[in-house]
């Protein structure tokens, strides 16, 4: 059975959340392999409705073994939050295992992410002011706090005095804030090591076990491709390392790439961002609004999970989403939220973009320039008919098929998964991805 990479193809919030609570069904072990807790989930099940920001979404079966690997920058306090949270909702979460060698995102994150945020200005990125980027930032500089850190003082003590002495005077020196205290620092971190030691663990040789016994393993990725710090639209992008795209998922987990079987990418039928940069097929009109705040009732509006914050809108950019279906090798799409279209008179999609009376069709690297650009759009027909309780492709709109299969063209991908709705079974299965 094969190791399967899920991702996000656009700027995240594709419904990542949603398309592995499904597939976790025939996997044996779930493991997020980047990024912090500036994702977030929605998942809506028989016990609820539940928004994950560490946990992996495979913590709802009982039978799954949750992982979180040595890419996730782990907000201690943050986790152990939504532990409680779950337990207190009847979920079993001893299944949890936190890589021991991930990194922590430290106090000083957080102030920094704040810090540096205001000092950029008009220019901030618009994080979602976890801590994440500094958490990565002191990673790469080797100058990070990993969980196995936590859980001896022996351990953490010299480590924080050395990374707190150096940054504040960051804080104080280069942004003028105020000193975080040392000694009540460590003593906070120390504790909640003491109440995260049950869950720490060696995440990798759980994966790899799993692998080598022949299990399925799901790998869950964070946010969407186009904020890879590498291949999305720098600068406004976020800091993970490894990226949160499919080449980061082995090493953020611990395996190697020719363990990877299958790579799914989850495309909303539209798209949204949140935070600053480039976004050539953003809407401003009522559209926008109208698919913001379709299903807002029901908390499943376009606002951000994390933040809060309204995301911006727009349509399906098949430039930056073909891109997207290119590096991460995609073999198959998930599309989500094509009820969500239900009703409109016409639907737009983005097939190029036009830069100085030229055509352009792929993402141009320098922000300038994409910011320049503006977006060719094919018009096709939209559909009257409510598509939320369609479970059979055959059975879709024609308008809607019509919709579909224009996508898998332009995106060069085939759709195996259609998502209608929020709940489990609110899904149309094309093809089965394994
Ligand atoms: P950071 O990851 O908090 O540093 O934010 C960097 C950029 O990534 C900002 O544009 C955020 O809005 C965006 N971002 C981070 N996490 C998510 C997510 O889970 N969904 C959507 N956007 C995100
Ligand atoms: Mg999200």
């Amino acid at each position: 059975m094969p190791i399967v990479v899920v991702v996000g193809g656009q700027w995240g919030d594709e419904g990542k959340g949603r398309i592995v609570d499904l597939l976790a069904r025939k996997a044996r072990v779930v493991a997020r392999y980047s990024a912090g807790n500036n994702a977030g989930h929605t998942i809506v099940n028989e016990r609820g409705e539940f928004k994950l920001h560490l946990v992996p979404a495979g913590i709802f079966y009982p039978d799954k073994t949750c992982v979180i690997g040595n890419g996730v920058a782990v907000d201690p306090e943050v986790l152990l939050d939504e532990i409680t949270n779950l337990q207190e909702k009847g979920i079993d979460t001893s299944r949890l295992v936190v890589s021991d060698r991930a990194q922590v995102i430290m106090p000083w994150h957080k102030e920094l992410d704040r810090l540096d945020e205001a000092m950029r200005g008009d220019a901030a990125i618009g994080t979602t002011g976890k801590g994440v980027g500094p958490c990565f930032v002191d990673k790469v500089a080797r100058r990070g706090i990993r969980v196995a850190d936590l859980l001896r003082p022996e351990d953490l003590n010299p480590r924080v005095e050395t990374a707190l002495e150096y940054q504040n005077r960051v804080i104080t020196g280069v942004y003028g804030g105020e000193p975080i205290d040392m000694s009540e620092c460590i003593e906070k971190y120390h504790q909640l090591g003491l109440r995260l030691a049950p869950y720490v663990g060696d995440a990798q040789a759980v994966v790899l076990d799993a692998h080598r016994r022949g299990d399925t393993v799901l790998l869950e990725g964070a946010q969407g491709s186009l904020l890879d710090l590498d291949h999305g639209t720098y600068p406004y992008v976020t800091s993970s390392v490894p990226s949160s795209s499919s080449s980061g998922a082995g090493l953020g987990v611990g395996i190697g790439p020719t363990a990877i079987q299958r790579v799914v990418g989850v495309f909303k039928s539209y798209s949204t961002r949140v935070g600053n940069g480039p976004f050539p097929t953003e809407l401003f009109d009522s559209t926008a609004e109208r698919l913001r705040d379709h299903g807002k009732e029901f908390g499943r509006g376009e606002y951000g999970t994390t933040t809060g914050r309204p995301r911006r809108i727009g349509w399906l950019d098949a430039v930056s989403s073909r891109y997207s279906v290119r590096f991460n090798g995609l073999s198959a799409l998930a599309l989500t939220r094509l009820d969500v279209l239900d009703g409109l008179e016409t639907i737009k999609i983005c097939t190029g973009y036009e830069l100085d009376g030229k055509v352009v069709d792929t993402l141009p690297a320098r922000q300038s320039v994409l910011e320049r650009v503006r977006p060719i759009y094919e018009e096709m027909p939209g559909w009257t008919d409510a598509t939320s309780e369609v479970r059979n492709f055959d059975d879709l709109p024609k308008a809607a098929q019509a919709f579909i299969r224009r996508v898998e063209q332009l995106l060069e991908c085939p759709v195996d998964l259609i998502s209608v709705g929020p709940s489990r079974e609110q899904a149309i299965i094309v093809n089965p991805i394994f």
